[in-house]
């Protein structure tokens, strides 16, 4: 059951408070202001690949005909004003050296725009491939604004076997050649994507040196992405691996030529001329591609040779030395089958995609291209571009059909990327002369005899295996793209926003209202208070428990609040508004009885261990009602904070609708309880160091709370001021400013820590409760995204500027995410959808309805007959947002799950604001 700790320190409330007070320097008074930024046409995302389980994470860095607005086009001058600090260089030189900081950090981020080309930020439509398109017929065309992908100088990793440019070669057009199929187009390549789509993921390449050749080609172009320092090549025997340090990702090589076990299997010993196959072996290199996430295999130059296949009888260990000669194209479809048999039986591919590259061609006799004056492939600087003229440049086209054939007729899905006919035509990218041969340069001499030296089998980086990576990366996002194709707007937001409020109705601790909309509830903990000589009645069961728990409440208070006053019009278009405001007034009309006089406030009433060990309707609870108060004598600044925000933001929020509640009540409450939080900041806890890395977030005080003003003052609330936006966010509110966009760029994957995600995407922060951490993460993001686009500014992150729309976008992936669009297929907000939690664990929710049978039921008796019953809960706790899926995006249906099964007040309350936003008819935020 629940320790009642749990939320005694809420990291939202600070992440909250943190973020109130964001407010872009540009910002003018965001009421009437123009909102059209926003009147965009919303990247679409969806989700789910059914097809291998895909991940569907990054699915909001997919920008869909977006058009990129003008506010994000931010100069060179503007892009350093902004400069992103954390909060201790802040503190630490804030006196003299602040201007000091900043530039090194102006110096800092500088650096990073070199090392990540601007072109790489800039968002474009991407064209997505309709499932059914040929990728591989079509024609080259001459492209120099959009290939070469990288710059060969620019890719520190590249070997002298590939760098042509670097080795003497002249003309550089062969670097310009994009691939455009017939029917449809590649989508941009966007290393970005790609490097998010490898998190914690192996893509390994497996087989010759033209899959080597494509593995460099694959670091090249995800490595621009990725700081100097973070990222390492180690070679170790047959394997080498790029490895991504933030990204937990590597792009690796595993060298067996001919896949199964041969006599050339040594990595760098390759002057073999009388090459021996074991054809049925192949598990002591298959142990090396166990676990990786996608596989690319290929296997075919070290065929060419001869026309034979020297097949080993028995084993290079046992010393075997006899051999077969065995038709090229025979062995080629032995060695095939045995590979096929390994990745049937050893891949998983609800885990794993596997890609097989079909041959690569060599250009050998100039004449296969009617070219009489040629020299191998040395002379030529273009492509072949007449595609009617038929070419055969000497590709063992039965090796070609075999594997198209086996690859086709396997258990686990392979993808056969056909990139034979295409590099057919690309005689003018081979190394030719401009490589390395046995280890050394070739010599100027050797250079200038193309027939004895030219290399017509490797190809140039920048170049032609660019865009093999190019189909790679199209595949590896294909099913992903289809389905977001498909599943748009499916997501019924109203539906969800409707139903998160109904949850408060179930919540409800006190004398039920006749209004009262959960019909399985009834009147419960009518005498709270009561021991106290005091009236405590009424408030919220924070979660799946009968205790009222007075932060969690303050939190949830303070969070439907804000929803309000931020989005308030767009609830009032569902209809919600009034359901809204009697929600927050529910918790208000509690939290006002529970700070009857200045410097006390109750701030709990049940106790969590008697509580936790019954299991009972809170109409027939037994338990204790215990009530706990800060006073003078008991310190509790976190809480009165906490409590004092509550009530600022229901001032804010009741304004129009009840001014007089708004002012006579709310106010007056919030001045009294920040002067308790101050009081015991100066005195009691003279140093409050709460630190949190909370999404990266350090934040706290350690000083005088130089902000809190300790008057009575009712005009001047820092708190009503922030979510006003009158303030400035300079001095400690700038602080708070600097570390909650930290923050947002953190969760948003573009900061400098940025926040695991599981592989559906989803926000990654505790096993406890995660969702409590993203919903409030959406509800802040969304809230900033309105912030900059009244501003009509961007945010800028270490990782580059985001604009307010990618905000609005990852905050829908998010809940999406919440909704159903997850590998599970599962909705965490009970009641919404089909497939939802069934066996919540929650007291009122699991135990008949007291209306239905009205006998008792007693502590233990609850956990004998209801708690323990394998059966689905007989109420339906319609819209409670659960703690959600474990890091595996897996989820256990079980009551006596806390972890994932217990619903929370805290978890749907800043969802409440997130899902108005997104169930607004625009889309307008
Ligand atoms: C491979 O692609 C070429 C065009 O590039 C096409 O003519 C050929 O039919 C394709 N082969 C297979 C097996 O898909
Ligand atoms: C691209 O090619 C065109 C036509 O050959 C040429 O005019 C232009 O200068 C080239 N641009 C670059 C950036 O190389
Ligand atoms: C890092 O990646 C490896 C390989 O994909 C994976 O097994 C491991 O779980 C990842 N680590 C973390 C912390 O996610
Ligand atoms: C290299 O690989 C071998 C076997 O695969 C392993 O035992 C060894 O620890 C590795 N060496 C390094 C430095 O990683
Ligand atoms: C892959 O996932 C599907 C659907 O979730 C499941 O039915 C199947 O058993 C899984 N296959 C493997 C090999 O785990
Ligand atoms: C392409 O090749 C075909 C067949 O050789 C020939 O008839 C045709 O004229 C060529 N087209 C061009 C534009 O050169
Ligand atoms: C490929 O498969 C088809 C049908 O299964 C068969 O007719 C053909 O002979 C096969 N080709 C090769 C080269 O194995």
């Amino acid at each position: 059951m629940q320790p009642s700790l749990r939320r005694k320190f809420s990291p939202e409330f600070y992440s909250a408070a943190a973020a109130s007070t964001m407010k872009p320097a540009a910002s003018a008074a965001r009421k009437g202001g123009n909102l059209s930024v926003f009147v965009l046409v919303f990247s679409i995302f969806l989700f789910g690949c059914f097809m291998y389980n895909e991940n569907v994470k990054s699915v909001a860095d997919f920008p869909f005909s977006r058009p990129k607005p003008k506010e994000s086009q931010t100069t060179e001058t503007a892009m350093t004003v902004s400069v992103v600090m954390n909060s201790r260089t802040v503190v630490e030189t804030e006196v003299d050296s602040a201007g000091k900081a900043e530039k090194e950090e102006e110096e800092e981020e500088q650096q990073k725009n070199v090392e990540i080309p601007a072109a790489e930020e800039e968002e474009e439509e991407i064209e997505i491939p309709p499932e059914d398109c040929d990728l591989f017929t079509g024609k080259w065309v001459f492209d120099n604004s959009s290939h070469p992908i990288y710059r060969e100088e620019q890719c520190e990793f590249l070997t002298a076997q590939v760098t042509c440019m670097r080795n003497g070669r002249r003309d550089s057009l062969y670097q310009n050649w994009r691939w455009q199929p017939r029917d449809c187009s590649l989508p941009k390549f966007k290393a970005r994507l790609l490097v998010e789509k490898l998190r914690n993921k192996r893509l390994m390449f497996v087989g010759d040196s033209l899959n080597r050749n494509q593995w460099e080609s694959m670091i090249c172009l995800v490595q621009s992405v990725v700081p100097p320092g973070k990222k390492s090549l180690t070679k170790n025997g047959s394997l080498s691996v790029f490895r991504i340090q933030e990204y937990n990702a590597t792009v690796e090589f595993y060298w067996a030529p001919f896949l199964v076990e041969s006599n050339s299997d040594d990595p760098t010993m390759h002057s073999i001329l009388n090459r021996i196959i074991m054809p049925r072996s192949i598990k002591k290199h298959g142990n090396n591609w166990k676990n990786v996430d996608y596989l690319v295999f290929n296997t075919y130059i070290w065929w060419m040779n001869t026309f034979t296949m020297k097949v080993l009888r028995g084993s290079f260990e046992e010393g075997a030395t006899e051999y077969d000669e065995v038709d090229r194209a025979v062995a080629y479809g032995r060695v095939l089958r045995t590979w096929a048999k390994w990745v049937d039986k050893n891949v998983d591919p609800n885990r794993t995609q596997v890609f097989f590259m079909s041959m690569s061609p060599l250009h050998i006799k100039s004449l296969d291209w009617d070219n009489p004056d040629g020299i191998k492939c040395a002379k030529e600087t273009a492509p072949i571009l007449n595609t009617s003229m038929p070419l055969n440049v000497g590709t063992d086209r039965r090796l070609f059909a075999l594997a198209a054939n086996v690859t086709k007729s396997m258990k686990v899905p392979v993808h056969f990327l056909n990139i034979t006919t295409l590099s057919e035509y690309r005689k003018d990218a081979h190394t030719s002369v401009y490589t390395i041969r046995q280890g050394k340069m070739l010599t100027p001499d050797q250079q200038a005899d193309p027939a004895t030296y030219a290399d017509c089998i490797h190809w140039c980086l920048p170049g032609l295996p660019d865009t093999w990576n190019e189909f790679l990366y199209a595949l590896v996002g294909f099913c992903f793209l289809v389905q977001v194709q498909n599943a748009v707007s499916t997501v019924d937001y109203g539906a969800a926003l409707t139903k998160s409020l109904l949850f408060y109705e179930a919540q409800r601790s006190g004398k039920l209202p006749p209004d009262q909309r959960i019909l399985w509830r009834a009147d419960s903990a009518l005498s709270d208070g009561k021991s106290a000589g005091i009236d405590l009645v009424g408030g919220y069961y924070d979660a799946g428990d009968n205790v009222k728990f007075g932060f969690p409440m303050a939190f949830t208070v303070t969070m439907l609040a804000w929803s309000v006053v931020e989005f308030g019009p767009q609830l009032q278009a569902r209809h919600e508004l009034s359901n809204a405001l009697r929600a927050i007034k529910w918790g208000t009309d509690y939290l006002i009885k529970a700070h009857p006089e200045p410097d006390v406030l109750y701030g709990e009433v049940g106790d969590g261990g008697s509580d936790h060990a019954c299991w009972q309707r809170p109409e027939d609870m037994t338990t204790p009602r215990t009530v706990y108060r800060i006073d003078d004598q008991h310190p509790g600044a976190d809480l009165a904070g906490e409590t004092a925000a509550a009530f600022a933001a229901a001032s804010v929020a009741f304004r129009k609708s009840n001014p007089a509640y708004s002012y006579l009540n709310l106010r007056k409450n919030t001045a009294a309880n920040i002067r308790i939080a101050s009081q015991l900041l100066d005195s009691s806890i003279p140093v409050v160091a709460m630190r949190t890395n909370f999404c990266g977030l350090v934040h706290g005080y350690n000083e005088q709370p130089t902000t809190i003003p300790t008057s009575n003052s009712s005009t001047d609330l820092p708190i009503q001021g922030i979510l006003e936006r009158k303030l400035s966010g300079a001095g400690k509110l700038g602080e708070y400013k600097n570390n909650a966009e930290q923050y947002i760029c953190n969760c948003i994957q573009k900061g400098n820590s940025n926040v695991p995600r599981t592989n559906g995407g989803l926000l990654w922060f505790l096993e406890w409760d995660n969702l409590q951490y993203v919903t409030s993460a959406s509800f802040i993001i969304t809230a900033y995204a309105r912030s900059l686009a009244a501003a009509r500014t961007t945010l800028r992150c270490a990782a580059g500027d985001v604009a307010p729309h990618d905000l609005i976008s990852f905050a829908r992936s998010q809940v999406d995410y919440i909704l159903g669009s997850n590998p599970k297929r599962m909705s965490y907000m009970v009641g919404f959808g089909s497939n939802y939690p069934k066996q919540v664990h929650h007291r009122g929710a699991s135990i008949v309805s007291i209306k239905k049978d009205g006998r008792p039921v007693n502590c233990q008796e609850g956990f004998n007959e209801w708690f323990h019953k394998n059966a689905e809960n007989p109420n339906v706790l319609e819209g409670a947002v659960v703690g959600g899926p474990d890091q595996r995006d897996e989820y256990r249906d079980a009551r006596d799950n806390y972890q994932q099964a217990e619903p929370a007040t805290a978890n749907n309350a800043p969802l409440v604001g997130v899902l108005a936003s997104l169930a607004a008819p625009s889309h307008s935020v």
